[in-house]
């Protein structure tokens, strides 16, 4: 199925925000906000990738939900540089030295299962192999199993665990690298 959707995977800008923070608002119960994103996004280590897909398509999945439908609407008209895209999904990392942290992943909720996520994490991975650096590791909510499934699912593996790391709930972390 992944295969046959028409994804474009590109460097994420400014204009992208508005589009980011709405999948990011529903995705995490501590969303990063607006001055976080634009701050990773000016950070020359960073390595910021969106993936988009045709309009069309996007509004025949989003048909039933036309809140979402109309909102993405308007922000076409407001600062979409291609009104043909809506954007699904992103992955914002960094480089440390030899490796990539990977800090933020999401998927549109209704774009969900259709390997955007996967394609989102193998071009950070393509991007860090590029740049030579020698590995990846993110940390991921211990309950999170269809994160930790994909990342396991592309390699990466479970080194340690962070305890109490997320301020929220009190829940660990569990730390994942992967070898490039
Ligand atoms: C995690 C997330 C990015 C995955 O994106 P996605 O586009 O749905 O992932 P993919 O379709 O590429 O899935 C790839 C693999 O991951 C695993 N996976 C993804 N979602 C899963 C789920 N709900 N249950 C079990 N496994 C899952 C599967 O192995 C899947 O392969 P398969 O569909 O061939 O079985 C998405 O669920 C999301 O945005 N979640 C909320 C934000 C989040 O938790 N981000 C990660 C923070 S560390």
């Amino acid at each position: 199925m992944a295969e046959s959707l028409p994804l474009i995977i590109r460097k994420a800008t400014q204009n992208d925000l508005y589009e980011i923070l709405q999948i990011e608002k529903v995705s995490f119960s501590l969303p990063w906000d607006m001055d976080t994103f634009i701050s990773t996004l000016n950070n020359p280590r960073g390595k910021n990738i969106v993936a988009l897909m045709g309009q069309a398509l996007t509004f025949d999945i989003l048909n039933h939900n036309m809140d979402l439908c109309q909102r993405t609407k308007r922000e076409y008209q407001m600062s979409r540089p291609d009104p043909a895209e809506v954007l699904v999904g992103y992955c914002f990392a960094f480089e440390m030295r030899s490796m990539i942290h990977l800090l933020n992943l999401a998927v549109m909720p209704e774009f969900r299962r259709k390997g955007i996520g996967r394609a989102l994490v193998g071009e950070i991975i393509s991007l860090a192999a590029l740049s030579n650096r020698q590995s990846i590791f993110l940390e991921v909510r211990m309950s999170n199993e269809s994160a930790k499934c994909l990342y396991r699912s592309m390699g990466f593996r479970h080194v340690c665990t962070w305890k109490r790391y997320y301020i929220d709930t009190g829940e660990d972390a569990d730390v994942m690298v992967k070898t490039i």
